[in-house]
């Protein structure tokens, strides 16, 4: 017996047989849709980069546990991409000479990252990054808000199915040290513990709170301040306040479109300020959906130029369990909407030549590709869809005439082969 290898795609990786597909093809059209009519520019990049871009600046939980590397023949230390923004500020810093910015780029790239699978986590998934590059204004802020309310609806979604989480890692800095009272000493690891906080249950954020070396008051203080919600603000310092994108943005009429959350951190190391997430508001599936945030100087890996980004990336395992948890994915499309059947084999190349015509209408048209009794044909023209088709016969044929049949009603009528495409588009109406 020979020995058969495993049909199943490795570990935490899918395949996307057609059905799929053309559910995602749909749900990814929109997307694009939206992220072009707001002037976005499409950017891809390779899949291999130096793992070093990764171990600067990405923080630990990639570079450490989840980055896949390996070394070429030449020695060079190599990683699949675990995320797109590394990529692109490498892209922007090389050609920053050439652009005028700010400047609007997107990609759907897919991302490796060594992770246990789970819900909602997989090892690798696809992501549409939007960032803006080159201002430090928050109108970026503000259009990337708006981008994500526009990308919910263009997929059906409505403002109640979805929260728009954000925070500014400067006014958790301030947060924890002037009003909840975090020594500089203790900053870093209570960051990490904030990011714990929603994730965690309260016994074990105390137990772990104790071990960095916070007193039960000081925990206790820490709680009230992340549980402040937007009356935190008030609490803050107003130097701290009036450098804030977010507090902007609060004050403005973009500030209906997002929820201040004092505990929102986000894993990733190099968001200098404005951080935010979006969440699911169904009891079902209470979990982030994707996320992003401002980063001053990613760049500086590559450049001494000063190229400020933000925006954020849309995983498609987390937008999909979305989808289907609020009854908006999509039906996959059928694969064709007429079948052109031959009922003899010497009537293939009319066949064809019928199909051809039917395609130059718009019609999604084929033929078969093996000669079978026209009751199987027919069988598998419904099977696939279609919602006529069109009969070629030999006498039919010699008369210049095709039968054009609708699998709805069984219905069916002779026209001449010119008019057979106008008889399906009127099937299809
Ligand atoms: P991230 O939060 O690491 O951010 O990932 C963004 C999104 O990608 C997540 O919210 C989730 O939807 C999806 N994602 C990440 N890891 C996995 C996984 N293992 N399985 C399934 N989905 C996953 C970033 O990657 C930033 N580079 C985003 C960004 C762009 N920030 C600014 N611009």
């Amino acid at each position: 017996m020979p020995e058969y290898l495993p049909t199943a795609p490795y570990k935490g990786t899918r395949d996307f047989l057609p059905a799929e597909m053309s559910v995602r093809t749909q749900v990814f059209g929109h997307l694009y849709d939206v992220l072009e009519r707001r002037g976005f520019l499409r950017y891809d990049g390779p899949i291999l980069e130096s793992a070093e871009i990764y171990e600067r600046k990405s923080g630990q939980e990639i570079a450490d546990k989840q980055l896949y590397t390996l070394t070429d023949k030449g020695g060079r230390r190599l990683a699949l991409r675990p995320e797109m923004t590394p990529s692109v500020a490498r892209m922007i810093a090389g050609s920053a000479k050439s652009l005028s910015f700010p400047v609007r780029w997107y990609s759907h790239p897919n991302c490796h990252r060594y992770e246990a699978p789970q819900r909602g986590r997989v090892r690798e998934h696809w992501q549409i990054n939007a960032d803006i590059f080159g201002s430090d204004s928050a109108n970026c802020e503000i259009e990337i808000f708006e981008l994500v309310h526009d990308l919910m609806a263009a997929l059906g979604a409505t403002p109640d199915m979805f929260v728009l989480r954000v925070n500014d890692r400067n006014l958790l800095t301030s947060a924890l040290t002037d009003v909840a009272g975090v020594s500089q000493d203790h900053l870093s690891q209570v960051f990490a513990l904030v990011d714990r906080w929603e994730k965690y249950p309260r016994e074990k954020l105390a137990e772990n709170a104790a071990e960095i070396g916070l007193s039960d008051k000081q925990f206790e203080k820490l709680a009230e301040t992340l549980g402040a919600g937007e009356a935190l603000l008030d609490e803050l310092p107003s130097e701290v306040r009036e450098q804030s994108n977010l507090v902007r943005v609060l004050n403005s009429s973009a500030g209906s479109l997002v929820k201040y959350e004092p505990m929102i951190v986000r894993g990733l190391a190099y968001y200098t300020s404005t951080v935010f997430e979006v969440f699911d508001t169904s009891p079902e599936n209470r979990r982030p959906l994707f996320g992003g945030g401002r980063y001053a100087d990613l760049a500086s890996m590559f450049t001494p130029q000063q190229i400020p980004g933000i925006g954020f990336g849309m995983g498609d395992v987390t937008l999909m369990d979305f989808l289907d948890t609020h009854g908006l994915t999509p039906a996959p499309r059928n694969e064709v909407d007429v079948m052109v059947i031959p009922v003899t084999e010497d009537l293939f190349d009319a066949a064809r030549s019928v199909a051809a015509s039917l395609r130059t209408a718009g019609l999604r048209t084929s033929t078969p590709i093996e000669h079978r009794k026209l009751g199987k044909e027919l069988t598998r023209a419904d099977k696939a869809g279609a919602v006529a088709v069109v009969i070629v016969g030999q006498e039919d044929w010699a008369a210049g005439t095709v039968t054009v049949r609708s699998l709805a009603t069984r219905e069916q009528s002779s026209v001449a082969v010119a008019d057979a495409p106008a008889a399906v588009q009127a099937l299809l109406a």
